[in-house]
């Protein structure tokens, strides 16, 4: 008798995002001068940004996207490594090594990548390389990463019960809790998923009943965390001051209480800045429904999610693209309880 495969939850952390960008002027003005991030040009045709000590926690290459284009995750050892290949190749999906160079660029000294749902290609590595090169950030106290990840990301869907299926099968992602967000008539339901003791590492939104999808990104926004208050509400005041569109101005989440605003990227997705979510106890979380996303403010700077997704309800379903959903590993799915 095989025995059953060991559960890869808790080993899997987003480890860094890949963006391509042709705005690198912009990008560099945004992530370094208003974000606040070490920002690293010393590698030839890329831009990109640290965090903490990794060489690489964004990298931005040239390309007409404008978009986040993969996710790569650190797993914390070569049995989960292997345990997820094993997954993805078992259900019949395609896996590619990456080659020296793409791991050079990445700062991990290897990596597998696979289709995900919604075009975003998933990277998995074990090791990421640290850099000699002393932090120089805008962000004193310095961004929360380690067991909880680098943040998180959230994307919208016309399938979000495949996508968990998905992330499900591939990480043993966990649901954490839901928010229903009523706009103008307009349901909008969203699962939040952890793969680690950080609340949510993927969100995944979609519009009631509606085969629909709003955002043309493959992520709707990201999110990254720093460990001060102050420097939350510094880098704030930069964004606005660098001429950067404020998303949402600073608010608090219902679910996972982290005080945060959301900027508008040069590539038009959002990042948001947050600080203080709270961190899962897996002995005594019990999932639940909220009722909206904020509890005060993260007021609109002007158009954002919701007053997109208000008017594409109005929109012909004509619009409407064909969304990848790798229905091998999202299987039939799991359904919103
Ligand atoms: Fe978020």
């Amino acid at each position: 008798m095989i025995a059953p495969a060991a559960s890869v939850f808790g080993n899997v952390h987003l480890g860094y995002i890949v963006i391509e960008t042709d705005k690198f002027a912009d990008w560099r003005r945004f992530g370094q001068d208003a974000i606040g991030m070490h920002y690293d040009d010393t590698l030839p045709d890329v831009t990109r940004f640290r965090l903490d000590d990794n060489e690489c926690r964004f990298l931005l290459q040239r390309g007409p996207a404008e978009d986040v284009t993969a996710l790569g995750w650190q797993l914390d050892d070569h049995d989960t490594f292997d345990e997820i290949l094993s997954r993805v190749t078992r259900h019949g999906v395609p896996v590619t090594e990456g080659t020296s160079e793409e791991a050079a660029l990445r700062g991990v000294e290897r990596l597998v990548r696979f289709p995900g749902p919604n075009a975003l290609a998933q990277e998995i590595f074990t090791r990421a390389r640290t850099s000699d090169t002393p932090l120089a950030m805008r962000i004193g106290s310095g961004f929360v990463t380690g067991e909880s990840g680098m943040g998180h990301v959230a994307i919208t869907s016309k399938k979000p019960h495949q996508m968990r299926g998905y992330y499900n099968t591939v990480f043993d992602a966990r649901l954490t809790d839901y928010i229903d967000e009523t706009i103008s008539g307009v349901k909008l339901k969203i699962r939040f998923l952890r793969l680690n003791e950080r609340h949510h590492s993927v969100a995944i939104a979609a519009v009631n009943r509606l085969p629909v999808n709003p955002i043309r990104t493959r992520i709707q926004h990201l999110n990254i965390q720093v460990a001060e208050l102050d420097d939350m509400v510094a880098s704030y005041q930069r964004v606005k001051e660098h001429g950067f569109h404020m998303a949402l101005a600073v608010g608090q989440h219902t679910n996972d209480r982290e005080l945060s605003y959301y900027a508008m990227t040069p590539s038009g997705f959002e990042w948001e800045v947050g600080w203080n979510p709270i961190v899962i106890d897996e002995a005594t979380w019990e999932p639940t429904t909220y009722q909206g996303i904020s509890i005060w403010g993260h007021t609109p700077g002007g158009q954002t999610i919701i007053d997109k997704l208000a008017q594409f309800k109005i929109a012909s379903l004509s619009l409407v693209r064909r969304e990848d959903a790798v229905a091998a590993l999202a299987g039939a799915g799991i359904p919103d309880n």
